[in-house]
């Protein structure tokens, strides 16, 4: 994706094991408190349950996000925005990937975790259609409490009734084997 007519020009695009510095230095300056090792980024963008983007603006980092799918749950990895690009559209666009690549591996739901006290997230995931599930006390270092929230990203397949007559007469079919 790239910032349309009128905005300042930036673009999304997968993450590389080439950004994993780029992304811990937004890390360590986002999440002083637990931010995640060069380690850790690694494993996490190149491990196949995962799907990493990142917003360049010049060649620069300026935000990174990902998602983890398994089976039909999706859980938001972490999204970030270098604070002077804040507000501009990018953690929109970031989730929007997200969603999109979760939906693409057959996720039907997607989870997340955010400090309480994080109003601005918080304000992004409820646009995104996030609901409150429950609190994790004391879920991060330091002892913050964890917001837990949920978005549906499709419907649940409820078997149509086609599928329920065919089911029951392949069982009468059994029946009528025996
Ligand atoms: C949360 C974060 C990713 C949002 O990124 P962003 O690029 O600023 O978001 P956007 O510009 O796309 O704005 C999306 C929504 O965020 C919310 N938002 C944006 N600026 C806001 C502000 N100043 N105050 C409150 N909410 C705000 C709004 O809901 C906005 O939607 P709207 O424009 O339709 O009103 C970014 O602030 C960030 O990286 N924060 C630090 C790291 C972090 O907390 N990550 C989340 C960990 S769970």
């Amino acid at each position: 994706m790239t910032a349309g007519v009128g905005q300042l020009d930036w673009q999304l695009r997968p993450a590389t094991v080439h950004r994993v510095a780029a992304i811990e230095s937004l890390e360590q300056q986002l999440f002083p408190e637990d931010a995640w090792s060069l380690e850790m980024i690694l494993a996490e963008i190149t491990h196949p349950t995962r799907a990493y983007w990142v917003a360049e603006a010049d060649g620069q980092v300026i935000g990174y996000a990902g998602v983890m799918v398994v089976a039909d749950t999706a859980d938001v990895q972490n999204i970030a925005v270098a604070p002077h690009w804040e507000g501009r559209g990018l953690g929109k666009a970031l989730l929007t990937q997200l969603h999109t690549e979760a939906l693409s591996r057959g996720a039907r739901e997607i989870l997340l975790e955010v400090r309480t006290d994080n109003q601005r997230a918080q304000g992004l995931y409820r646009r995104f259609g996030y609901t409150e599930i429950t609190v994790r006390r004391g879920y991060y270092p330091g002892g913050a409490d964890a917001l837990i929230m949920r978005a549906e990203l499709a419907p649940r397949e409820e078997p149509s009734t086609t599928d329920l007559t065919s089911h029951m007469n392949g069982t009468v079919n059994q029946d009528n084997a025996e």
